[in-house]
């Protein structure tokens, strides 16, 4: 990777005003300067190869304000990774996104700039899971969470986002079903439909694993009125100390509707910067818990990433297909 540090000039300045403006209150002036040229250049590169960067809700906030076109939760990157005319995507985010954002788009270039940005729940299971499963309970369908590998999605009936995960169980309305690979997702979607009796596995978020109901009462007896709104990647005992659980495009909605003076959000806390940089007048509490995988995305990773057009998302074409089949079915029920 070139390493040379690209140089803050009075034309990167410039260029970058109006995006240092948005993200001032989060990274500052000492930091701007060394961020500011590469989201300048990233920013050109894009527009010469028509690429788009697509950015989850957890990227830090150089990423998300400076060079994403889209930022969101795993179902609005997958919707809009459905929808584009760029020839180029980028994801910034981890693995199983961008393998989410190539089997909707088998002819585009998906770019990861950092292939080892994997996560703990899609490393937890395996299409030979999934094929003992349908074994052990013959005819019972496989819902799996987008955070899966697309053989995994390949080896399902449908895939969910933590998004959508109760519509899309309610609308299939079964008596029972395998939910997979997130233990703590399947128990909370499983508390809103009682009346499908769910089969979990016992895969878990490295991340979200970390968080403690006495951590939240703590959090609560420092700072008194406090709202906490929690990933459904966390335990139950967790989710029951929270005020309201949802995705993270949730949390972040109901932070701008409801407006909340001071707030913590129990998910990984580079979503808080980037929700704060939004709300400036509100006081966030941060947890820090930082995803690994997620951190592994940097600006000069990204340059690098569309200036040697590395490292490229390939997917066997049965896989992609079949994987293309799960996908497609979530993003019509979701609609
Ligand atoms: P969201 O779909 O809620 O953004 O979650 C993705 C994720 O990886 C959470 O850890
Ligand atoms: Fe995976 Fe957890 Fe990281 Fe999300 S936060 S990508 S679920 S390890």
């Amino acid at each position: 990777m070139n390493s040379q540090a690209l140089a803050y000039t009075p034309e990167v300045e410039r260029e970058t005003a109006a995006i240092r403006e948005r993200l001032s209150i989060v990274v500052d002036e000492k930091k701007w300067r060394i961020a500011a040229p590469y989201v300048a250049e990233i920013n050109r590169l894009k527009r010469e190869k028509n690429a788009i960067i697509l950015a989850h809700n957890y990227q830090p906030s150089d990423i998300y304000f400076g060079v994403a076109d889209v930022t969101g939760d795993s179902l609005k990157l997958a919707q809009e990774a459905a929808k584009t005319t760029a020839d180029v995507i980028v994801q910034a985010g981890v693995y199983f996104m961008a393998e989410t954002a190539k089997v909707l788009n088998p002819h585009k270039t998906v770019l990861i700039p950092d292939m080892h940005a994997g996560c703990s729940l899609a490393d937890s299971i395996t299409a030979a899971d999934i094929a003992l499963l349908r074994q052990k309970y013959p005819g019972v369908p496989v819902v799996s969470y987008v955070n899966t590998s697309a053989e995994v999605k390949a080896a399902s009936d449908v895939c969910v986002t933590s998004g959508n995960a109760i519509k899309i169980v309610k609308a299939m309305n079964v008596p029972k079903l395998i939910f997979l690979p997130d233990e703590y997702l399947a128990k909370y979607v499983a508390s809103q439909c009682p009346e499908t009796e769910i089969i979990a596995w016992k895969g878990h978020c490295e991340v979200h694993e970390l968080f403690t109901p006495e951590y939240i009462r703590e959090i609560r007896a420092e700072h008194p009125g406090v709202v906490v709104l929690a990933h459904p990647e966390c335990a139950p005992d967790v989710l029951a100390e929270s005020d309201f659980v949802g995705s993270t495009a949730q949390m972040q909605d109901y932070v701008t509707d409801k407006h909340p003076p001071r707030v913590v959000l129990i998910t990984e806390c580079s979503m808080s910067d980037n929700v704060y940089a939004e709300n400036p007048d509100l006081e966030f509490i941060k947890p820090c818990q930082l995803c690994p995988h997620m951190q592994l995305m940097t600006l000069p990773k990204i340059l690098h990433s569309l200036q040697t057009m590395t490292h490229e998302v390939k997917i066997e074409k049965a896989i992609q297909e079949k994987a293309l089949l799960s996908i497609q079915k979530m993003l019509d029920l979701s609609k």
